[in-house]
């Protein structure tokens, strides 16, 4: 099988994102509708309002990134969608939606792991090459996966606790942020002109597994020392502090990860791989290292079609589809 275009959906947390992608890298079309301001009044995601509004614009979004592709219905190989992890009503609205088109154009529907999209962003960069090591840093997950060859995933670590990106929301939150505050977090660290005395986090000495809540604590403690003092709070120096702890420990598990396994190269992915102290800190020590290091372009690196469309791109390749029953699963694993 070679030339395919695929349209891919993704509605598993708060963007109602569809995209056209032709070969797997070749992006046509990718529309991202973002409900941020809704949910910017809560100060984080509300999963119904999140599926009432995937409801409100799918249609939409599936037929700008239609015209915008600059095809027609028919040119289409296959319907691609999240079949999860994620908000359990939001991945709901996607997966009809995918059904329905794949039922009325009598196309293949083709289920994808959230992750996997994460991971295979990276082919937008170039051709992965195994084995390989994936550092998933997003608002849901924190995860090194190894894969030994395409479509396989060995999950070597993952966090205990709070998701990085989870950490860095909170944070901002509590240095006056909205939602989401991982961006705020990122420019005010950068802008800093001293760090404050934040804890690494190791774990075991040959663990992978990651631990970002007892850090989180320590800001929090931070924030409230200086309110109760009557004094400012030092936002600067304690958003670059979070940032030089998280991207510290993130950059030495994944060095050491690729490795003992021996991956020919490093891929950054998730909304946190959008973060510039980390993607600056990774890019230096894996020159310094030797390891090939792949991050996809930012647009890329938070939710979107995209991704989901390059990763269903390898299954049709190998000639694989789902039935028109396939569940959305809110907990699946890679
Ligand atoms: O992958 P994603 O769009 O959604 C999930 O699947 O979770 O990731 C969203 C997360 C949010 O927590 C957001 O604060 C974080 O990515 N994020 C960042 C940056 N940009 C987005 N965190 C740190 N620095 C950034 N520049
Ligand atoms: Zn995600």
């Amino acid at each position: 099988r070679q030339h395919s275009c695929i349209l891919a959906i993704e509605t598993s947390c708060d963007e109602t994102s569809v995209a056209v992608v032709k070969d797997g890298c070749e992006v046509l079309s990718s529309v991202i509708a973002s409900q941020i301001e809704t949910h910017k009044a809560f100060g984080g995601v509300v999963p119904e309002v999140a599926s009432r509004k995937h409801v409100e614009s799918i249609t939409n979004i599936i037929e700008e990134a239609i015209r915008e592709a600059g095809i027609g219905k028919n040119d289409l190989s296959a319907i691609a969608v999240t079949q999860g992890p994620g908000l359990v009503g939001a991945l709901l609205v996607g997966m009809m939606a995918a059904k329905s088109l794949a039922f009325a154009l009598n196309k293949p529907l083709i289920g994808t792991h959230h992750i996997a999209g994460h991971i295979y962003a990276n082919r937008f960069v170039g051709e992965i090459e195994y084995p390989t090591m994936a550092l998933v840093v997003s608002g849901g997950h924190t995860e090194l996966v190894y894969m030994k060859e395409e479509g396989s995933f060995e999950l070597i670590g993952r966090t205990r606790d709070d998701a990085v990106g989870e950490a860095y929301d909170k944070v901002a939150r509590a240095l006056g942020f909205p939602y989401p505050g991982g961006p705020h977090v990122d420019r005010l660290a950068l802008e800093a002109e001293a760090a404050a005395d934040l804890p690494r986090v190791w774990l075991e000495a040959d663990s992978y597994d990651f631990s970002f809540s007892g850090l989180k604590s320590a800001v929090l403690n931070a924030v409230n020392q200086s309110k109760m003092r009557g004094e400012d709070v030092p936002a600067g120096a304690i958003a670059r502090g979070f940032q030089e702890s998280v991207v510290e420990v993130l950059v030495e598990k994944a060095v050491r990860a690729v490795k003992q396994f021996g991956a020919k190269q490093l891929l950054l992915c998730g909304g946190v791989a959008a973060n510039k102290g980390l993607r600056t800190a990774l890019t230096d020590r894996c020159e310094a290292e030797g390891i090939q290091l792949t991050i996809p372009p930012f647009k890329y690196c938070t939710d979107n079609g995209a991704m989901i469309a390059a990763a269903a791109h390898l299954k049709w390749k190998r000639e694989r589809q789902d039935p028109l029953d396939l569940k959305a699963d809110p907990q699946l694993s890679l």
